[in-house]
């Protein structure tokens, strides 16, 4: 089956972006389940009711999240609630949301984790030995994603060996800056160290050049203000195979 992994979606810039490019796109690659990174969807940072509902409405299918997912405390409820939106496993045990969800394709399970990073991170869990726990618990699906929300490419990289030949493919996000280090692992797990944004192109990381340049400059507080003008939209396509749950291709996407 084919799995298209969307990066961080920033601002209602990128969630129109992302609208007005997917539905066409899943049917020109034959997708059959989209995840997307939508801690950064909602306007001025973090994720709301309605920032993630609209990525449904767009055709996302399912939704991970990251170190900004608790910025918003409209959308507690929702992570409590909803088995298709998921925050990293390794925050505190008792937080809102879970940290790994399976979705019941009818043919077969697809499992998602979240994990996140903890090299520059906000502290959380080991995410190495987190993952060990949850593995056994989805034992019986043979499709198992990980969303490595993590600032270090190091890190990123150890974590998709860790995992090469236990899980079907291990993605980063985060950094908003897409690599291009596409690849199967020798194991058959798929792997890329970070899939990018959905976003204003000429930014950074979403947000306007001159604000960064001027805060990095004088370490004065600033409000992040979220640039304008032309997107893009980056991710990667896996293709795995749902009997042996390996993966069969990778193919990064980057529309503009
Ligand atoms: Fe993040």
């Amino acid at each position: 089956m084919n799995i298209l992994v969307l990066g961080d979606v920033v601002s209602d810039i990128g969630c129109r972006f992302l609208r007005k490019k997917l539905p066409a796109f899943k049917k020109l690659k034959n997708i059959d389940f989209c995840i997307a990174n939508g801690e950064n969807s909602a306007v001025g940072n973090g994720i709301t009711p309605f920032s993630a509902q609209y990525l449904f409405d767009s055709g996302v299918d399912f939704i991970t999240t990251g170190n900004h997912v608790y910025r918003r405390r409209e959308v507690y409820e929702m992570l409590d609630e909803r088995d298709d939106i998921i925050r990293p496993a390794n925050f505190s045990k008792g937080n809102p949301g879970k940290g790994y969800s399976v979705v019941d394709m009818g043919f077969t399970k697809i499992a998602v984790i979240n994990l996140a990073g903890m090299v520059y991170m906000d502290r959380c869990d080991n995410p190495f030995a987190v993952i060990d726990g949850i593995l056994p618990e989805i034992s019986d699906c043979k499709i198992k994603l990980v969303d490595f929300h993590a600032e270090a490419t190091a890190e990123k990289r150890a974590m998709g060996f860790y995992l090469d030949g236990r899980v079907s493919a291990v993605f980063g996000t985060h950094t908003h800056v897409i690599t291009e280090d596409a690849q199967i692992l020798p194991n058959g797990t798929a792997y890329m160290t970070d899939i990018g944004m959905t976003g204003p192109k000429n930014s950074v990381l979403g947000v306007k050049p001159e604000i960064s340049i001027d805060w990095l400059k004088t370490g004065m507080p600033a409000r992040f203000d979220t640039a304008d003008g032309e997107c893009i939209l980056n991710g990667c396509i896996f293709e795995i195979d749902n009997k042996t749950g390996k993966a069969v291709s990778v193919e990064p996407v980057n529309i503009e």
